[in-house]
């Protein structure tokens, strides 16, 4: 069976943003490969964080995977620095990381514009992002698709890795989702929803309420044409909302467009609320019964114990090939 890892950062409450374009994926792969799912807690400490909210973040956003249907008894579930691995590979990476194809990354970029105390982990963060990959010998990586450049800066680490030591690196594959790769800000459609957002309207948190759901949506940016219509160029926020409605329902965009013919975009707006609040409402129960309880700690657990177990076998691998450590005499 094949391998998929993916992660999610723990830097604030999941948006349907991460929904559609990651979790969704995760839950129907499942089935089909060898799973391991991470809380990387470490990724989230490359910009500054509460240390309780990054707490509470961890452990509620391994109580949305689960609530999500990822099921702990196929799949690994497990909080990045639990498992040292990640950091031990990730520093071996970083020695055969260039300093110029970590500036070139977009989100380094972004991330650091502007601001005069750019933390070296953040430029450095696409390595550790290889190893969380490498460790496991992953075949597929599901991710939206603002994480391509860093997968394709983890393939090419792979691969000077193998070339340089010894081929002991699987060349990781990404996948991204057709519809619901890009979940764009309800306030400015242009821009990615992010939860780290300021401006809370632009996003949709998983844990929203109802209600909160419905004006979110209801104030959502659109245009003065009053047509319901895919065009992203011109109507990027109608084309936003077709994508979510689209991608909650599984109901065609073009199908979606054909029902809303004539209409406006109030009645529009309904739909995508309750949409959204039809895929959210079972999921936030299951997350109420979850985040609290000890059953969560003990699929933590399990799941570090488990991936410590692949993870160390390929540091060991890594040493090995990278002349680090003693052989006994
Ligand atoms: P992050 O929230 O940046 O840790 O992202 C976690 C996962 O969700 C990654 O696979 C992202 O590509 C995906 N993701 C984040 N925001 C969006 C979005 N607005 N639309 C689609 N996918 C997203
Ligand atoms: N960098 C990813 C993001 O911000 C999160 C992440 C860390 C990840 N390690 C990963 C995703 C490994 C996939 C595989 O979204």
């Amino acid at each position: 069976m094949e391998t998929i890892f993916s992660g999610i950062q723990p830097s604030g409450t999941l948006t349907i943003g991460n929904y559609l374009g990651a979790i969704q994926q995760f839950v129907e792969l499942q089935n089909d490969y060898d799973c391991y799912f991470c809380i990387v807690d470490e990724h989230a400490i490359t910009v500054p964080q509460d240390r309780l909210k990054l707490r509470n973040n961890i452990r509620s956003l391994a109580a949305l995977y689960l609530a999500s249907g990822i099921n702990p008894e196929s799949s690994t579930l497990f909080v990045q620095s639990e498992v040292p691995a990640h950091t031990q590979l990730g520093w071996m990476l970083q020695s055969i990381s260039y300093v110029g194809e970590l500036e070139r990354m977009t989100q380094y970029k972004d991330k650091s514009e502007g601001k005069d105390a750019v933390s070296s982990a953040l430029l450095t963060y696409p390595s550790l992002m290889a190893a969380d990959i490498l460790l496991y010998n992953s075949n597929v990586v599901p991710v939206g698709d603002d994480q391509k450049q860093h997968l394709e800066l983890t393939r090419d680490l792979a691969q000077r890795f193998n070339n340089r030591f010894n081929d002991i690196f699987t060349i990781p594959e990404i996948r991204i989702p057709k519809v619901g790769a890009r979940i764009m800000s309800l306030q400015e459609p242009t821009k990615k929803m992010s939860k780290s957002d300021e401006n809370e309207k632009g996003f949709i948190s998983m844990l929203d309420e109802p209600k909160r759901i419905e004006k979110k949506i209801k104030s959502a940016v659109t245009d003065s044409d009053g047509i319901v219509k895919y065009d992203k160029d011109n109507k990027p926020g109608v084309s936003n909302l077709l994508t979510i409605y689209s991608s909650c329902t599984g109901e065609s965009i073009k199908s979606l467009e054909a029902k809303y013919e004539g209409k406006g975009y109030g009645e529009f707006k309904q739909g995508v609320a309750n949409a959204v609040i039809d895929t959210l409402k079972p999921i936030q129960d299951r997350y109420a019964e979850l985040v609290n309880s000890e059953k969560l700690d003990d699929i933590l657990d399990k799941g570090a114990e488990k991936a410590s177990f692949t993870a160390n076998k390929t540091v060991a691998k890594a040493k090995k090939a990278m002349g680090l450590g003693r052989v006994r005499k």
